[in-house]
Parts: C-alpha cells; structure tokens; sequence
C-alpha cells in the first residue's frame, strides 16, 4: 500500500472525551501514537495523554507525509534525542519512540531514542515511494510521494529489527508487512519483543487473530513454553 493521508485527526481533547471512553470498553492494552510539527506540539499533547487512562505512547517521529516535524526530528541521532528527552521530563508512562526506515542508519536514531529516555523503539514507519501515471505523466499521489507499507517492505523491515537489536538493549515493538504469525517470528527471532499490524488490517480485519494462532501453532510444533524464548535468537550464516 502506498498511502498519503497525512495525520489529520480530531486532536487529543477530542480524542480524551470520545475515542478513549469507547476504547476501555474492550479488555486490552491502549498504546497512543502522538505526533507534532514542532518539538512544544509533541510536549503539550504528551502533558495530556500522561493524565489520562492509557498504557503508553508511541511518538510517531517518522511520518513521512508531513513535511514539518515528525521525520525532521527522527532523521537524526540528535533530533530524536532532543525531542525524547524533553517529553521524558512530561510523560511518567511508558514511552516508545516510531523509527522511520527513511535514513542510512537507523541503529544511530534508535539510540538517540535510547539516550533521550525511552522505555522502547518501534519500527519500521513506512518507506517512501512513489507511483507514476504513465498517461498522465504524473505522480498518482496528489503528494506526490507516499509511504510504502505491506508484505513488500517486510525484508527491510526485518533487516532493520536486526541492526536495531544489535545496538540498543531496550525493548522493540516490529512491524512491516507482518500478515502471517511465520512473519511475526521472523521479527521475534530477529530481536521483537513485540510487533504490529498495519496494512494487514486492510486485506484482512481478522489478520491479527490469525496471527495470534499461528504463533501459538509454531510454539507447540516447536515445544515452546515462553514466545520470550526465542527474541533475537536468529543464528547468522
Ligand atoms: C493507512 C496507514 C496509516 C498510517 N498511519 C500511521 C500513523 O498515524 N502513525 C504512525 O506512527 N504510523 C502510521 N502508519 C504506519 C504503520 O503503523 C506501520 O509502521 C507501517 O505501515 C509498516 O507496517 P505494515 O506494513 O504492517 O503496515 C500508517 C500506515 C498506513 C498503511
């Protein structure tokens, strides 16, 4: 999927008086993904998702689609430092920082996460790409660009799982074309602690359930107690 849609949403008040009251209705986890276009936009709606009734925040510091803020900060070591450490300093639940794939070494910007504070990394956000009408001439997106996510980026994604395991020691959440529970494990042995699920909502709304019992098809075929088990046990060539 290439998309565009930016990150247009009602806002945090909003989002504090309507879409939170109808999420604790269900019996799991609540992870908010914050963004900002500038480094006061990321603390003043940090401020605020830290007095309500959420499990933790995700800083979305990689958005490709919005051309203040988001990947301006995440592009570098000292970027997503800065902007970590100062929504540490407002934010007492746990906080995980959103890596964009769209840099040379994305090792370096997950450890400028880690110094800046945060409990965890997710990765990868999407890549940027970009499609052509051939009649047309022109970009198909009316951004021109777009990011790229699904079963395509999967390899990349779980490349970079790999180089980020290797450089920091804090927990990672990994997603990118995961569709499958096979693709899930490829991420857990590659170094997630836990993964995500973005475009397979859009082929299939029940693709996390599926994935969720084909792990635990692979944990019995392999006579595994603990999914822990295997984080980060790929075994290089
Ligand atoms: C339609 C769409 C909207 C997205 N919106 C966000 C967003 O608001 N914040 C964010 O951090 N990532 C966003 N992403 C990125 C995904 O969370 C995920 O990092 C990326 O798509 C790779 O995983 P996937 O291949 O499972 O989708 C979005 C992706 C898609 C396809």
């Amino acid at each position: 999927m290439l998309n565009s849609i930016g990150l247009q949403n009602p806002g945090v008040e909003y989002f504090a008086e309507n879409d939170l009251p109808f999420l604790k209705k269900f019996d799991t986890a609540i992870i908010v993904n914050a963004c900002g276009s500038t480094i006061e936009d990321y603390i003043d709606v940090c401020k605020i998702l830290d007095t309500l009734d959420i499990d933790g925040v995700e800083l979305n510091l990689s958005c490709p689609n919005v051309k203040n803020g988001c990947m301006a900060f995440g592009s570098s070591y000292e970027g997503v430092k800065e902007v970590t450490s100062k929504v540490r300093k407002v934010l007492n639940k746990p906080l995980i920082v959103k890596l964009t794939p769209n840099v040379a070494n994305i090792a370096e910007i997950a450890k400028g996460a880690k110094d800046g504070g945060a409990d965890g990394v997710s990765l990868i956000n999407t890549l940027l790409g970009m499609k052509i009408d051939i009649e047309k001439r022109k970009p198909v997106l009316a951004n021109n660009t777009g990011g790229l996510s699904g079963p395509a980026i999967r390899p990349v994604a779980v490349r970079m799982v790999y180089d980020v395991a290797k450089a920091v020691d804090i927990p990672i959440l990994g997603m990118g074309g995961i569709v499958k529970g096979e693709d899930a494990i490829e991420f857990m042995l590659a170094g997630a602690t836990a993964i995500s699920i973005g475009a397979g909502n859009f082929i299939d709304p029940y693709t996390s359930l599926n994935v969720i019992s084909e792990i635990e098809d692979y944990m019995e075929k392999h006579n595994i107690e603990n999914i822990n088990d295997i984080v980060g046990k790929v075994e290089m060539n």
